[in-house]
């Protein structure tokens, strides 16, 4: 978005993830090098440290509940995912939301779904719930917000090439489908390419936030390479 000619403000826990997270947390180093990236193109960039599922008034126990029977897979903290995910999404929202409206300038707010959101992914029951949660989110919140003239939308990525695919998540859904082969069908994409890069969701996230889309609003944009036609 900054090589757009976007100012930033970003924020991110950059700290431990709950221990259900199997993949390395993101780290002080990691913000202070997006804040560089953002500043090489010329943009200004505020960046602060921010737990997004503590924020505001919701303040939810962070623990990880686990899930014995089918919390095999990757997170096993129902409360966490929803904290982050759902809570958290609120929070930024809602921290927000205000000051676009009082800047009189109309805006477009962007929540990050999932292709779990529209199809399921299974044995992660709290991920699909959280993701199902965030498209409902944007198109409730496009329903009021949209007198303000501004727009909400969702986007739902299939599997993205980054931290998250990494660590034990494909290996999870290897064994998942080893247990279920009748699962293996459900991440089949229709384009040869399995999985995105972040750049490639980064393109739909500005041309969302940009005039060019001006007259969509509550739309769950997919950018899955198919898979959730299937
Ligand atoms: N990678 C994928 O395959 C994929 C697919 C579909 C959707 N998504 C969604 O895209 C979004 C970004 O995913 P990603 O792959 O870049 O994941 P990631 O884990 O690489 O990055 C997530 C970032 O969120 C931060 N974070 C975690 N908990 C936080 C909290 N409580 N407060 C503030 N920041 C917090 C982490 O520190 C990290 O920097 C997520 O909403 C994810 O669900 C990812």
């Amino acid at each position: 978005m900054a090589d757009e000619g976007a100012d930033i403000i970003a924020v991110d826990i950059a700290g431990k993830l709950p221990p259900c997270v199997p993949y390395d947390s993101a780290t002080p180093a990691d913000l202070a090098g997006t804040v560089q990236l953002v500043e090489d193109t010329g943009q200004k960039i505020l960046a602060a440290v921010v737990d997004v599922g503590r924020a505001g008034h919701h303040r939810g126990q962070r623990r990880c509940l686990g899930t014995p029977d089918v919390g095999r897979h990757h997170f096993r903290g129902f409360r966490d995912v929803m904290d982050i995910n759902v809570t958290g999404a609120w929070n930024t929202v809602m921290a927000g939301a205000q000051k676009i409206i009082d800047g009189g300038r109309d805006g477009s707010i962007i929540l990050i779904s999932s292709a779990a959101g529209i199809k399921m992914q299974p044995f992660m029951v709290h991920y699909t719930a959280s993701k199902r949660a965030a498209t409902g989110m944007a198109r409730a919140f496009a329903s009021e917000l949209g007198r303000h003239s501004i727009r909400v939308n969702s986007v739902r990525p299939g599997p993205v090439n980054t931290l998250m695919g990494s660590g034990d998540m494909i290996g999870s859904l290897g064994r998942a489908i080893d247990i279920y082969p009748q699962l293996a069908q459900m991440i089949t994409p229709f384009l040869p390419t399995w999985a995105a890069e972040p750049e490639n969701i980064a393109d739909a996230v500005c041309w969302l936030a940009s005039e060019e889309s001006k007259n969509v609003t509550a739309a769950a944009i997919s950018i899955d390479q198919g898979m959730t036609q299937y």
